[in-house]
């Protein structure tokens, strides 16, 4: 068993290399607070979560875990755990507080001291540059349905790394733009809330613009070669009914395909096309686009949760839509409002979605088996539970052994893709610290440290010291 250098991921049991970067990861509008300060200028979630009835409880992103304020003691906490890497989102409406025009220099700052902070305590800096926070008047101009918004996403990115490019180590353009597109547009479960599957659709070509011509940007403008990313929730799909297979087809071409092919093969499946061809007509997508989107990245960013189970609705009984996400009415699937998603075995997490740490492993063989020389990278994987506090002479503990299970059991499969050859760069866990669950609000606490809400106290569950074992030791403690 190798105990320097590289391990042998086929026979050195449960061995991490040292160049496996371990870390967590949050998100800006998830933890800043802050809405109003330095010239952050209002985002599609201000409006969503200040509007009445959207969000669980009426939770709003405006003081959230106040990491704006107390940045520095946060990743004073960071470095006690060890972490090798924190993945977080720059806020555009910090940024550019109107979605265009001149930087904001606070904003700037912020961002700024955060990366030397990281680099200070020998931290590797992955920063999405865009988690959701989109500035409101884009959204007032059509949002991601409106082809100028990926054009003004450019711009933003390469402000951004004109100011931040000879630090920051990766760059991840867009956060799961599958949420963005079919949650903001079609199913009107986050912001900015509309139920049209036809702009969905633009969104999702919009946001496959952006990314591609973001990645030009970005790479022009920073000085240091970082590497280039993108993070998708992929969809690891179940079935064993006869439509099954049909089901699956479908629900692969709506939520992977739309954004794995034109970013990695440059086009459009054929199949997707005609699904939703009774929906839109696909005249957004011009000549010259998939060109742009269709750019080198160095990193596929990975998000994974757990798996759906599907097949086609016959037309009778109800039907069934549990895909792990708040049903407010509208589809987050045009074209394929016929797919029922069935209810699935457990376990669960607090957010009832299964756990199956094997979909994991089965997702990393198929990117692999399908883009073969296409490295990757976890950048969330965790898990929502029911956390207690508990108080002895040591002081507040949470006793997270559910948490640590699953971290346990999918850092386990992502070792068994490791020992197959799958070129896995690393793990972040989500999420750093408890934070707005968006439609959920608060009430879903996905942190490996917890946060207070009446006092802001930051309280390391025990996965955080597992984690803190486990990059310190290489090995699942
Ligand atoms: C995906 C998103 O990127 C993140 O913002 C969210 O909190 C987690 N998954 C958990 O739902």
């Amino acid at each position: 068993m190798a105990t320097t250098g590289s391990p042998d991921y086929r026979d050195s049991g449960l061995e991490f290399a040292p160049d496996f970067v371990i870390g967590s990861a949050t998100a800006s509008y998830q933890i800043e607070g802050a809405a109003r300060e330095d010239g952050r200028g209002p985002s599609i979630w201000d409006t969503f979560s200040h509007t009445p009835g959207k969000v669980w409880n009426g939770d709003t992103g405006d003081v959230a875990d106040d990491h704006y304020h107390r940045w520095e003691s946060d990743l004073d906490l960071m470095a006690e755990l060890g972490l090798q890497a924190y993945r977080f989102s720059i806020a555009w409406p910090r940024i550019q507080p109107t979605g265009s025009g001149a930087i904001n220099p606070a904003g700037v700052a912020f961002y700024s001291r955060l990366v030397d902070g990281l680099l200070e305590r020998g931290i590797r800096p992955i920063a999405t540059l865009y988690h959701w926070d989109l500035p409101q008047p884009l959204e007032d101009a059509g949002g991601w349905a409106n082809r100028d918004t990926a054009y003004r996403f450019a711009e933003y990115a390469a402000l951004t790394a004109e100011q931040l490019g000879d630090r920051v180590h990766t760059w991840t353009t867009l956060n799961e733009p599958w949420c963005s597109a079919y949650l903001g547009y079609g199913s009107g479960a986050h912001a900015p809330g509309r139920t049209d599957g036809a702009a969905a659709l633009a969104a999702v070509h919009h946001l496959n613009l952006a990314h591609g011509l973001g990645v030009q940007e970005v790479r022009r403008a920073a000085t240091n070669d970082p590497d280039l990313s993108i993070t998708l929730n992929f969809h690891v799909l179940r079935g064993d009914h006869d439509t099954s297979p049909e089901a699956k087809r479908r629900i692969d071409a709506l939520a992977n395909r739309a954004f794995t092919h034109p970013i990695l093969k440059g086009e459009y499946p054929a199949d997707l096309l005609e699904d939703t061809a009774q929906v839109t007509d696909w005249s957004f997508l011009r000549a010259g686009d998939l060109a742009e989107i269709h750019q080198p990245i160095e990193v596929l960013g990975v998000n994974y949760y757990s798996t759906a189970t599907v097949r086609m609705w016959d037309g009778a009984s109800p039907r069934q839509n549990n895909d792990g996400h708040k049903d407010v009415g509208g589809s987050p699937w045009p074209g394929s409002r016929d797919v029922e998603f069935l209810e699935q075995a457990g376990p669960y997490t607090a957010m009832g979605w299964n756990i199956a740490p094997d979909g994991l492993e089965e997702l990393l063989l198929a990117l692999r088996d399908e883009f073969p020389d296409q490295p990757l990278m976890i950048t969330e994987n965790g898990a929502a539970f029911e956390d207690r506090v508990t108080e002895n002479e040591d002081g507040k503990r949470v006793h997270d052994a559910d948490r640590i299970d699953y971290l346990n059991r999918h850092f386990t499969a992502a070792h068994r893709a490791l020992a197959q050859g799958v070129d896995l760069r690393g793990y972040q866990v989500w999420s750093f610290m408890d934070n707005f669950e968006w439609g959920y609000g608060y009430s879903k606490r996905f942190g490996i440290v917890r946060i207070d809400y009446d006092t802001l106290e930051r309280i390391p569950k025990d996965s955080a010291y597992w984690l803190q074992e486990l990059i310190a030791t290489r090995r699942t403690p």
